[in-house]
């Protein structure tokens, strides 16, 4: 007999705005940094996301499939720049009224909005001004935020205040290749720091208005840190690399502050701190998340640093077929990526190992206790193209999906207090820098189409059996 969640467990896609809307300047909405980075010559390939799967014509096909799939919920991001396009802070309305479409839609469906602020991206002219590093960004953010909320109120009963500060710092600021292509130790740590206030700012600002069906919650990429040897070389690097990918994040937004130990390590490193301010952390103290996301995608192995390993760096998912090194970092005198031979690894040097949300979800029991946790995007990328009928025959993401999602069942069976699963992503659509090659959804999106035609994977209908059979009634 099979396992099953909970009755009430939510079930559905993630999609994020930039990689799904198009409409890039419609209807009154400001430039973003990614159309910008999009539109410049630092954009090598030149693909951009100006129509991508063109949710914003196509939302209420995409809603009607994702409920037809046996889905109950949505996870959906709001482009910053749509709702407030300059630095008037004047309100756009066709953009509110664009979402107000869609919440409409949801409800229509019976589905559960699940709502990001911030998923990469920010409005170009506030890019211009320093963007995350610009001391004043967090005041900026919790500015929209107050706004959103006031806009749409209880409508969303799931709001996430920013997606992934980890990767979408180390992309823009470490690895270099996210807009603003900066590639800079010391200026990770200080956008680090003003995104995790400007997380706390939004979420002081949520508080005010006394929501009762309304929760806020953040989402973070994390990968449980695991170890091949166990020395206490390995476990030193083990903490390192925990606290570089997790802790600095996930602390302040659970326990109100940042770990201990880290500040005395960034010193150690050469590191200038004089950035946090003791006003700001008691701040972050008076903040505490109802949720947790989790984006788990896979796991991250850490061995200790060697000096043949060189200069820090972050080697990310997104560079393609025929890459030289797979995804992984060298944090001096930290920790570096160790990699298992045993376990297979995608075409964009990701390892595929789908027990990675059992110990994740074990680890978050361990050092938050019952924190609600939804899985937030999990996927499996790949190239795809219909066969000669047609059909999408994506029985590999099958695979790996049924092995993830028996994984979590098993650890909601055993005690986890993990509430929802999203997959990455609800339909095809734009993967950063990767541009269209990379698939993750379960339902195709023909980009070449004008009319962006959409055909459910083998994937979609086996998610919707599974669902099914799966969940207490
Ligand atoms: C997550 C992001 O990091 O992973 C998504 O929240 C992203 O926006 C997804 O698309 C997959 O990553 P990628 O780079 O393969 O598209």
């Amino acid at each position: 007999m099979n396992r099953k969640v909970k009755k009430g467990f939510l079930w559905g896609g993630a999609n994020a705005a930039y990689q799904c809307e198009g409409g890039w300047n419609e209807d009154g909405k400001g430039e973003s940094n990614w159309d910008q980075f999009c539109h410049s010559e630092k954009n090598v390939k030149g693909i951009t996301g100006d129509v991508s799967a063109d949710f914003y014509h196509h939302y209420k096909e995409d809603i009607r499939l994702f409920a037809e799939g046996g889905q109950n919920t949505y996870r959906f991001s709001i482009s910053w720049p749509r709702i407030l396009p300059d630095r008037s802070r004047k309100v756009n309305e066709k953009g509110v009224r664009f979402y107000k479409n869609v919440l409409a839609e949801c409800r229509k469906y019976g589905i559960v909005p699940n709502v990001t602020l911030l998923h990469y991206d920010i409005p170009s002219w506030l890019e211009d001004e320093g963007g995350y590093r610009n001391p004043k960004f967090a005041e900026e953010f919790a500015f929209y935020a107050r706004t959103v909320f006031e806009q749409f109120g209880e409508e969303i009963p799931l709001y996430v205040t920013i997606n992934e500060i980890t990767h979408n710092t180390f992309c823009s600021y470490m690895q270099g290749n996210y807009p603003p292509n900066v590639h800079s130790t010391q200026a990770v740590c200080e956008v680090g720091y003003n995104l995790v206030m400007a997380h706390a700012k939004a979420v002081i600002e949520f508080r005010k208005f006394n929501f009762r069906n309304s929760q806020i919650g953040m989402v973070h990429t994390t990968n449980s840190v695991q170890i091949l040897k166990d020395t206490p070389e390995y476990q030193i690097a083990k903490r390192r690399c925990d606290l570089f990918k997790n802790k600095w994040v996930t602390d302040p937004a659970i326990l109100g502050k940042f770990p201990d130990d880290l500040r005395p390590l960034l010193e150690e490193s050469g590191i200038d701190t004089s950035f946090v301010k003791q006003e700001d952390l008691d701040l972050l103290a008076q903040t505490h998340v109802d949720f947790l996301g989790q984006n788990c995608y896979t796991r991250t192995l850490a061995r200790p640093y060697r000096e043949e390993d060189g200069e820090t760096n972050y080697y990310p998912n997104n560079v393609g077929t025929g890459q030289k090194r797979l995804e992984g970092y060298v944090v001096k005198n930290w920790f570096t990526s160790d990699f298992d031979p045993d376990t297979p690894k995608n075409a964009w040097g990701r390892e595929e190992y789908p027990k990675t949300v059992y110990d994740m979800l074990m680890g978050i029991k361990a050092d938050y206790g019952d924190i609600p946790v939804y899985i937030t995007e999990n996927g499996c990328a790949r190239y795809e193209a219909p066969d000669e009928n047609g059909q999408l025959d994506d029985q590999e993401r099958i695979d790996f999906m049924k092995k993830y999602l028996d994984w979590l069942v098993k650890a909601e069976n055993d005690g986890c207090n993990v509430k929802g699963y999203y997959a990455w992503s609800s339909t095809d659509c734009y993967s950063w820098i990767n541009g269209y090659e990379k698939r993750y959804g379960l339902i195709y999106v023909d980009f070449n189409d004008p009319a962006r035609k959409r055909t459910p994977k083998k994937s979609y209908y086996w998610f919707k059996e599974y669902i099914n059979e799966h969940t207490e009634k």
